[in-house]
């Protein structure tokens, strides 16, 4: 065992002579195991803690006053040593981070995640593997794969292990995966002999921005992203694919990828994937299916069959971080056809060399160094199995449903389409609010909660009109919660408006001489998480408490891209 080495009191700020012993007290290995145990009992202990306490999503500190707590801290300053550094980091961090697991939360496509994933993150950061090459991942990589290969079995893939057989790997991201996707088709086309000007990517213009981007990156022309129509709900309409396929047939382009989407990032809606299929296989095109979002209903013991037509994709990708419950980063590109991966390898003397004969995962990925993430996935499916993850995945599905009916029956909200997953799009608009008022509330009735820190809503513009948007994806959330934060939204909708009434006949309100309208005391020091709850004005007080937001309307009036956001 090596020996225990002195620790170093004063920062190292020039290199040490030769021969001078560095301190190695703070690295991981064996003489540190329990210096291990207790680093991480105690940030699990706090983080518990936290949890144990919480009761709102966000502290509602703003941004001015987290800019102050992030610049006081001296990074080059005397080190503090491991326990006080993770205490400032958890007073900062932890006390101020966003809550994916509290109800309340419904902004983005961020889910709560599951215990055994958490254990296995915990695994994973302590052994640091990269998946890269076998020599440094060993039965990572074959846990991996074997990941991938359930994957594409749950889509409907073929799995035979030959080379004709399905195959596919983790990445950072849907965004990642989907530009992988691209980039392969990309290939695909170029080694064909089509040239990057000619090349076009059909996607509705509702598709995740990632897929116009990857456009970008990949260096096709500014409008090789050509949008195909949708019905309604924003799912492309086949019809309208099969005219857009003839279209760009005749000007002699060429379309390397269609992309369709099963699961809008707002709507949640799903492509019609077995008719978009069918006029890919038709005209011979890469069909890309980007369920980076509704990947979760291929364990849903109810709903698999809105994903039907996946298995007929090229490419899908995978965002086991929104819809299967696990720890950022989760994400897998999965490819019908194994030898579609070729286009990625690189080899290099010192890593991958073409003659090493062992299973390389980073001869498939555009990544080198790569955490294994895969392990996580492994252990919540070990721990839950594919229908315990599947529940809850239709669990949130049943809940945005019944609010779709609580608010089709509320005369205030007025809902925004429909759903196949589990978002809700809604204005604040009760009879004889006029639509631009209407449009004006949005950004400021999400600002509120976001600032009062109690419920996170998002914002969007569907068809030209902004609107609120909850994104479900808490199997613990349950109606009442909704049904508050939908309270929050009116009450807040309610004190702006009186606000607005009041300033046109009365002097401002100031908070600052009206104890109930002061916001908390948020020193530098960083708010009392204790205190927390009584800091915040309870929700009955909504209505007065918003009456100061009269100067959010000019605000953001004058500014609606940055929608207040600096204050
Ligand atoms: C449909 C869809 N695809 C891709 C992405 C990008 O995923 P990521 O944020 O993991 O890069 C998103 C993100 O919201 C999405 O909604």
């Amino acid at each position: 065992m090596p020996s225990r080495l002195p620790a170093v009191t004063q920062p190292v700020t020039s290199a040490p002579a030769p021969g001078a012993r560095h301190d190695t007290t703070a690295l991981l290995r064996g003489a540190t195991a329990s210096a291990y145990t207790e680093t991480v009992r105690d940030v699990v202990d706090d983080v518990a803690a936290r949890l144990r306490a919480v009761t709102q999503p966000f502290s509602g500190a703003s941004r001015s006053e987290l800019q102050g707590l992030v610049d006081a801290v001296d990074l080059d300053g005397p080190p503090s040593g491991t326990q006080e550094a993770l205490r400032e980091a958890a007073d900062l961090y932890a006390k101020h981070t966003i809550w994916f697991h509290e109800p309340t939360y419904a902004a983005h496509l961020n889910c709560p995640v599951a215990l055994p994933a958490v254990g296995a993150e915990a695994m994973l950061a302590a052994i640091n593997t990269s998946v890269d090459t076998y020599d440094q991942s060993t039965i990572a990589t074959l846990m991996e794969r074997r990941l991938v290969d359930w994957t594409a079995g749950r889509i409907g893939f073929p799995v035979t292990g030959r080379a004709d057989g399905a195959d596919g790997i983790f990445t950072s991201g849907g965004t990642q995966s989907n530009f992988q996707a691209l980039f392969l088709a990309r290939e695909k086309a170029r080694r064909t002999g089509t040239r990057l000007e000619s090349m076009r990517i059909l996607a509705t213009a509702v598709s995740h921005f990632s897929v116009a981007k990857s456009a970008l990156l990949l260096g096709l022309p500014d409008d090789a992203v050509v949008a195909v129509s949708t019905d309604a709900d924003g799912r492309m309409s086949p019809d309208a694919l099969a005219e857009t396929l003839v279209d760009i047939e005749r000007t002699g382009d060429t379309v390397i990828a269609v992309v369709a989407t099963a699961g809008t990032t707002d709507r949640g809606c799903i492509d019609p994937l077995g008719a978009i299929a069918d006029l890919c296989d038709a005209v011979g095109t890469w069909l890309h299916v980007d369920a980076a979002y509704g990947c979760g209903l291929l364990v849903s013991t109810t709903r698999r069959h809105l994903l039907a037509g996946i298995d007929r994709a090229r490419s899908v990708t995978v965002d086991f971080h929104k819809s299967f419950f696990q720890p950022v980063s989760s994400s897998a590109l999965i490819v019908r056809e194994r030898t579609d991966l070729a286009p990625v390898a690189w080899h290099a003397d010192y890593l991958n060399p073409p003659e090493n004969a062992e299973p390389n995962q980073v001869d498939k990925s555009l990544q080198t160094t790569r955490r294994f993430d895969a392990l996580k996935l492994w252990v919540t499916l070990r721990a839950l199995g594919p229908d315990g993850v599947g529940a809850m995945v239709d669990a949130v599905c049943d809940l945005a449903a019944a609010v779709h009916q609580d608010l089709a029956h509320d005369n205030d909200f007025r809902l925004v389409g429909t759903t196949d997953l589990s978002t809700v799009l809604f204005r604040y608009q009760p009879e004889g609010l006029d639509a631009a008022r209407a449009d004006a509330l949005v950004p400021q009735v999400r600002r509120v909660l976001f600032d009062s820190g109690r419920a996170l809503v998002a914002k969007t513009v569907i068809d030209g009109r902004p609107c609120l948007k909850l994104t479900l994806l808490n199997p613990d959330a349950t109606l009442a919660d909704i049904r508050g934060v939908l309270e929050l939204v009116r009450s807040a909708a309610h004190g702006l408006l009186a606000g607005e009434a009041l300033a046109g006949t009365e002097e401002p309100p100031c908070r600052d001489v009206h104890p109930r309208l002061a916001r908390a005391d948020l020193d530098g020091a960083g708010l009392d998480h204790a205190n927390l709850d009584h800091a915040n004005l309870d929700h009955t007080d909504l209505d007065h408490a918003d009456l100061h937001r009269t100067d959010l309307t000019t605000e953001l009036d004058a500014d609606p891209d940055t929608d207040g956001e600096t204050r």
